[in-house]
């Protein structure tokens, strides 16, 4: 490619003499190599990375395209890949450092993961019957103990599917509801800001009426006094004690599913994204030494929870499969200071650290001087990842944190992409604040026209698209073959053929560098996490005073986006702030603090057309306190627009 324009930072010299990519040309050779010979490409790293029980006979069958196999005929098991075979040489290794809340720590080393994971496997599969291909619900604070149940999982072949601690007893109960399981793993509780909190309390509620579950493992971290329910839920600490050291790794065909994780769409129900064998783990590791360069001796810290994506690929899978030392943090960031993570990363001379932009704009707003107190001079790669960060947080991040001589990665994906599709490599690519560059070697991404399917030109907008199926791509939506494929494969066509559309739009800069503006759907992105505005309205739809809602995302300083809701109510409220309330305590009962709207507008009416349906970006663009540029003349009521206007912009 062309010389990049700028503003634009280059990789630190020292650092790329030893990256994996060390230059532009080394990674367009990859990327070409993807591109001339697709299978062979693959083919080549899959043979080369995985330890197989038995080889895969075809590389990619596209034969049922959006249902694809990759490497079908492949025997594995994901566990052989992240901790057996680094016995041998890593057995002392650290694999996992944790931190607690309170500052507590513990190291684990991979001959410790080993019979951690395999006396975990043996509870499962001895105490609770757990099958291979069975469900598996994981909700869990940041201990070690939730790597141990994952890795248990995939040991004998179960499919986990962690829901994010955060998630009400509701959204608990909808996702078990949904994946059919029959086991639940929680823990009491843990610690926040000093505090223990609770997280058995919200199982037994969700488990209130009828479930499939049958067992439930509780994994005893806060020591609260909790309610045991006999005959379903059962001590870890009691039952793993004479469990054995050596457990058997299942045979897994390479799409044998790995794990569900429910991520929200534009329909009120949740996903369940589904993820199999061999192409997810490939795809992590490979990712892990491609855009962290994670070299033997590297300590590696992703700052993300389990219950999401990057905490599945980047906290556990990746890590482990290339054998590096991951940390885990029990805590949230700006506890006790706002220098927390700095400290860690000086006491654990982490080398690679991965945060949301969210978590960069609170810890520059709250501590901007922070990073001076600390030694951060082993950091060598910073990641950023969740939504797009704004060039401010980015120049501190890179000034501040990492010393004007890290490598931004600003890494681009979705849980439907198992891992990184667009992001720059810390050694080769030249890179531009808020921008996540260029497709990762391998991946053919696309900005695509929506309506003509050809790929846009420099300086214009489309939609982020995948023109080829990538070993790691969600392979379903659990239960619903229907909605995998109009969720996915329905929205935009190239050649004729319809190709992943990642329900983001993008466009290229100048130098053909990708920018990520958004989301084209009714999803908004609020501090990282995505929420459906389905769901929201569904939520709020069960307060008895509402008649009509209508959520949309407004920009906020902190979160990127907070969730701001018009409500028609079905007649006047004697007290609207206590209404107000009213509907954010029944939106965290039903989804979750993390989905609570910032402002909530009492309309006269929503803004629809004569057809019925709701003009969201008429109610965005007066939520943003934007001039309505729109026709409005084709709307039932026009005049209701300006009342609207009126009421939340004065
Ligand atoms: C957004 C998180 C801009 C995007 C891994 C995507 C981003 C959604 C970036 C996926 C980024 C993620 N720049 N936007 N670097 N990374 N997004 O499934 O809208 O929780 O579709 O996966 O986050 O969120 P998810």
């Amino acid at each position: 490619m062309s010389e990049v324009k700028k503003p634009v930072f280059q990789p630190n010299a020292e650092f790329s003499k030893t990256a994996r990519v060390k230059n532009m040309s080394e990674y367009q050779a990859l990327q070409d190599e993807a591109i001339n010979d697709y299978e062979g490409f693959w083919k080549r790293f899959a043979e080369e990375k995985i330890n197989w029980i038995e080889p895969f006979t075809t590389t990619l069958d596209e034969s049922k395209f959006p249902f694809v196999k990759w490497f079908d005929g492949g025997k594995l098991n994901v566990t052989t890949q992240c901790i057996d075979r680094h016995l041998d040489t890593r057995g002392d290794k650290t694999a996992i450092i944790f931190e607690g809340d309170r500052g507590d720590t513990q190291t684990i080393t991979y001959s410790e993961l080993s019979k951690n994971v395999n006396k975990f496997a043996n509870l499962l599969k001895e105490d609770f019957g757990v099958k291979k291909g069975d469900r598996v619900v994981i909700y869990m604070p940041m201990i070690p103990e939730v790597a141990y149940a994952m890795l248990a999982c995939a040991r004998i072949g179960a499919i986990h599917s962690i829901v994010f601690g955060g998630f009400s007893a509701e959204a608990l109960k909808d996702r078990i509801i949904d994946a059919d399981a029959k086991v639940v793993i929680t823990a009491d509780g843990a610690f926040r800001k000093n505090k223990p909190y609770m997280l058995k309390t919200v199982v037994d509620a969700a488990l209130e009426g009828d479930t499939p579950v049958k067992k439930v493992l509780v994994i005893e971290r806060n020591k609260e006094e909790i309610t045991w329910v006999k005959g379903r839920d059962f001590s870890y600490a009691e039952l793993i004690k004479d469990k054995s050291e050596k457990c058997e790794a299942e045979i897994m065909d390479s799409e044998d599913p790995l794990f569900l994780l429910y991520t929200s769409g534009s329909t009120g129900k949740p996903k369940g994204v589904q993820h199999n064998t061999a192409g997810y783990i490939l795809w992590a590791q490979m990712t892990m030494e491609w855009v962290f360069d994670v070299k033997e001796n590297d300590t590696y810290w992703c700052t993300a929870d389990v219950g999401w994506i990057t905490g599945h690929t980047y906290i556990v899978y990746g890590p482990l499969a290339m054998g590096a030392t991951t940390v885990m943090f029990e805590g949230v960031p700006t506890y006790p200071d706002a220098g927390r993570p700095w400290k860690m990363v000086q006491e654990h001379k982490i080398t690679q650290f991965y945060t949301a932009p969210t978590a960069i704009r609170v810890l520059h707003k709250m501590g901007e001087d922070e990073p001076k107190k600390y030694d951060l001079s082993s950091l060598k790669v910073l990641g950023t990842v969740g939504e797009p960060i704004d060039p401010p947080a980015w120049k501190w991040y890179y000034e501040e944190v990492g010393n004007s001589k890290c490598s931004i990665v600003d890494t681009y994906w979705q849980t439907e992409t198992g891992g990184h599709i667009i992001s720059p490599l810390p050694g080769a690519t030249p890179i531009k604040p808020g921008c996540a560059t260029l497709p990762v070697p391998g991946i053919i991404a696309e900005i695509l026209d929506p309506v003509t399917g050809k790929k846009v030109g420099l300086g214009e907008s489309g939609y982020m698209c995948i023109t080829r199926p990538w070993p790691s791509m969600i392979r379903g939506v659990w239960g619903d073959e229907e909605r995998f494929v109009k969720s996915y494969f329905s929205d935009v066509k190239k050649d004729g053929k319809a190709v992943y559309f990642t329900g983001d739009g993008a466009k290229y800069d100048e130098d053909g560098y990708i920018t990520i503006t958004g989301r084209t759907d009714d999803v908004i992105n609020v501090s990282g996490h995505r929420m459906g505005t389905a769901e929201v309205e569904a939520a709020i739809n069960k307060d008895n005073n509402v008649a009509e809602v209508a959520v949309v995302g407004k920009p906020h300083e902190i979160k990127g986006e907070g969730i701001f809701a018009y409500i028609v109510l079905k007649s006047s409220v004697e007290n609207e702030d206590a209404e107000r309330k009213s509907i954010n305590s029944i939106i965290k009962k039903e989804i979750g603090s993390i989905a609570l709207c910032d402002d909530i507008v009492f309309a006269p009416g929503l803004p629809k057309t004569r057809s019925g349906k709701i003009m969201r970006r008429i109610l965005r663009s007066i939520a943003k306190g934007e001039a309505i540029t729109q026709d409005i003349s084709t709307l039932e009521d026009p005049s209701i627009v300006a009342k609207i206007e009126a009421m939340v912009n004065g």
